[in-house]
Formats: structure tokens, C-alpha cells, sequence
């Protein structure tokens, strides 16, 4: 069975909490787990990048936890309060603490849905960050659940639910078209594969992410392939270049 984790970034069990909630009924089909950050300890990242070199983290509290059930899903749906029009800290430093993801990701391909709550303001800020998000993580982002306080009963909206629904199936990632921004964001981790973090270079090499236009085999046409490709080989030389020149 699919398993699915939901995250709640929210420390009250309120607005975001009850959209989570409802979404959660309509997937009674999948294993579903209910996460709330507030109830697990996760630090601020202290900014050493042991994670992105050496692969661990020294800071001890429940984040490997989190991340290990969240990396384990097949499918993830995060949902966060907007506070000052973005993200709760509560999202932002458990995204800072899986850093190494933006470099060895282990959602690719996994479909991803964002939900926010706010008064009035500040869900298109956030949203803008989450779906930067979702592209570097690689994963298929199924769309957004926006809601202000009038309007937080609404109906859930079918397209969301059942693209992620559909993008669960290993079978259906085939038919996934990814972005010209996709493509490149790819071409951009594999240059900093290639040149710059030898432990990223063993994982790509080992995923068989080196050779391809994208993480894995779906629809991209011609003219997003060459771009990606031209875009990956003047990265390459440009970085080459100011490696040998330091
Ligand atoms: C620190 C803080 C900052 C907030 N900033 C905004 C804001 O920028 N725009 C807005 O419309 N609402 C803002 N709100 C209101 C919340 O986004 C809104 O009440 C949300 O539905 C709370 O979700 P929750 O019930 O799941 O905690 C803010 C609330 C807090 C506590």
C-alpha cells in the first residue's frame, strides 16, 4: 500500500490543521501518516554543511526522524500558516535541516501538494517558495490548496487531489512533463555533481542520474532536451574554468 505522510507546520491544530485533516478523509485508499512538527524537536541548522560533504548531521534532536518518514513516503502533502507572508519557521527550519536534499534528493518523482492557510495576504509568496521547492527536490508537484479565513470550509478541489492521486502509481511518472525550469535545475545540481561535491557525484553515479536529461524517464521534448544539454555544458565549462583559475 502507498504510504503517504501529511505535514502539519502549524503549532496550533486550527485552520491548516483542519484542511489537512479533511484532505486526509479522502485518502482512506493509502497508508497515511499525520506529522506535526510542533510535536517533535528539530533545531535550527547551525550552518556547517557536514550534511552536504560528509553526508550526517551533528545536531541531536527528532529531525533525522522527520526527515527519514517524509523521505520513507511515496507521496507527500505539507500544509503551513502563512506568518509575515511565507512559510511558518516551523516548515523553514526543517527544510534547512534536509539542506543535503537539494543535492541528493530522495522525493524524486514522488508526487508533492501544498497546502496554506492564512487571514488574507501571503500565500502567493509562499507558494512561489514551495513550488521552487518542489523542483528542487524533484519531485512531481501536484499543485496548491490555498485558503483565506473566509473561505477555509470550501470544497476541496478534485484537480489537486487526484493528479497526486494518479502520480502515486509508478506506472503514470512516465507521462509526467517536467518544466523548461525543471530541466534546468537538473542541469544544475549534475554541474555541482560533477564538479563540485565528490560525495554528490557517487550518489548520481549510482541513481544513473549522469547520463540523462532529467532524474528519470518521462515526457521532455526535443527542445527542452538541447536546452538543458547546451545549459549543462556551458555551466560545466564555466565552473571548470574558475576552479582552475583558484
Ligand atoms: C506570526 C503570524 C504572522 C501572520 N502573518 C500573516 C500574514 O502575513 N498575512 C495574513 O493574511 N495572515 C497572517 N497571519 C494569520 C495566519 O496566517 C492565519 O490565521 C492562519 O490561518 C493560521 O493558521 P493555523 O490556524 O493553522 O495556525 C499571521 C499569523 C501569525 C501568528
Amino acid at each position: 500500500m502507498k504510504k503517504i505522510v501529511i505535514i502539519n507546520a502549524s503549532i496550533r491544530k486550527k485552520s491548516t490543521y483542519s484542511i489537512l485533516k479533511r484532505i486526509e478523509s479522502t485518502l482512506g485508499n493509502y497508508n497515511v501518516e499525520f506529522l506535526c512538527i510542533s510535536d517533535y524537536e528539530v533545531k535550527p541548522c547551525v550552518g556547517c554543511e557536514n550534511c552536504l560533504r560528509n553526508g550526517s548531521c551533528f545536531i541531536k534532536d527528532d529531525s533525522e526522524k522527520l526527515l527519514t518518514k517524509i523521505s520513507e513516503a511515496d507521496g507527500i502533502i505539507i500544509g503551513t500558516p502563512i506568518y509575515l507572508r511565507q512559510i511558518s519557521g516551523y516548515l523553514k527550519v526543517l527544510i534547512d535541516r534536509g539542506c543535503a536534499w537539494y543535492h541528493r534528493s530522495p522525493l524524486v518523482g514522488k508526487p508533492i501538494l501544498f497546502v496554506t492557510s492564512t487571514q488574507v495576504t501571503g500565500s502567493k509568496q509562499a507558494i512561489k517558495y514551495l513550488n521552487d521547492l518542489a523542483v528542487q527536490w524533484g519531485t512531481i508537484n501536484t499543485g496548491n490548496i490555498s485558503r483565506k479565513m473566509f473561505d477555509h470550509k470550501k470544497k476541496l478541489p478534485n484537480k489537486q487531489l487526484n493528479l497526486f492521486r494518479y502520480y502515486l502509481e509508478d506506472e503514470h511518472k512516465c507521462n509526467y512533463k517536467p518544466s523548461l525550469k525543471y530541466i534546468l535545475e537538473f542541469a544544475t545540481q549534475k554541474v555541482l555533481a560533477v564538479t563540485v561535491l565528490p560525495l554528490d557525484y557517487e550518489y548520481w553515479k549510482a541513481k544513473g542520474y549522469i547520463d540523462k536529461p532529467y532524474f528519470y524517464n518521462c515526457k521532455i521534448n526535443i527542445f527542452k532536451r538541447i536546452i538543458g544539454y547546451i545549459y549543462y555544458k556551458i555551466l560545466t565549462f564555466f565552473i571548470t574554468k574558475n576552479k582552475t583559475n583558484s
